[in-house]
């Protein structure tokens, strides 16, 4: 009996070679994750002054660097703060039980309550990882206190009479 050679054809349909990841870091994923939610959580239109007049047009260098144009409400006036300094001086654990406690408005402190532990770590490690930089925002003044800085007022105008009444 005759056994013809036997003739193989790798035949790869798809180009489906993985490309090659430089480095692959395990932290990598961690890091575009917590890159995603701070971009779509919102974080830079308080967090980075001129986000959202720009559209988003700041650079990365100076996300989070805080913003020294307070909100001005019934609850004083508020500046968003330099989180590139925050995380800085938080570990991760102080971060998740910062994160999580009540803070005054207008940030949407039930937003960062509700996140994942993992997506608040994520969040954590991402901005660590862009360093420190610029200065802290601005001290909270109190109701009535005197205002230094540009600011915004943050009080709804115009209410039904109904609603008015708080
Ligand atoms: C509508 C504006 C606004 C948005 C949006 C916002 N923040 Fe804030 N954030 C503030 C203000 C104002 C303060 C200061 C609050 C205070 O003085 O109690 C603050 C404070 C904080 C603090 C406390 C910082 C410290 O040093 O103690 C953290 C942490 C924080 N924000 C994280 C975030 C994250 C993460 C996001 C996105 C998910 C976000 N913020 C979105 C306005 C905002």
């Amino acid at each position: 009996m005759r056994i013809a050679p036997t003739r193989f054809t790798l035949c790869l349909t798809a180009a489906t070679a993985a490309p090659a990841v430089a480095g692959p870091n395990a932290d990598s994923a961690t890091l575009a994750r917590g890159r995603y939610v701070v971009t779509t959580s919102g974080c830079n239109d308080c967090h980075t002054a001129g986000y959202p007049e720009s559209g988003g047009k700041v650079p990365e260098a100076v996300w989070l660097t805080g913003n020294p144009v307070g909100f001005n409400g019934p609850w004083g006036t508020t500046y968003p703060a330099n989180l590139r300094l925050t995380v800085q001086s938080l570990s991760e654990d102080a971060w998740m039980a910062r994160a999580r406690s009540a803070m005054r408005p207008p940030m949407p402190w039930f937003s960062l309550r509700d996140m994942s532990d993992a997506d608040l770590r994520a969040v954590y490690r991402y901005i660590r990882s862009l360093g420190a930089s610029g200065v802290a925002a601005p001290a909270y003044v109190p109701p009535g206190g005197k205002i230094a800085t540009p600011y915004i007022e943050f009080v709804p105008k115009n209410l039904p009479t109904r609603a008015a009444a708080r």
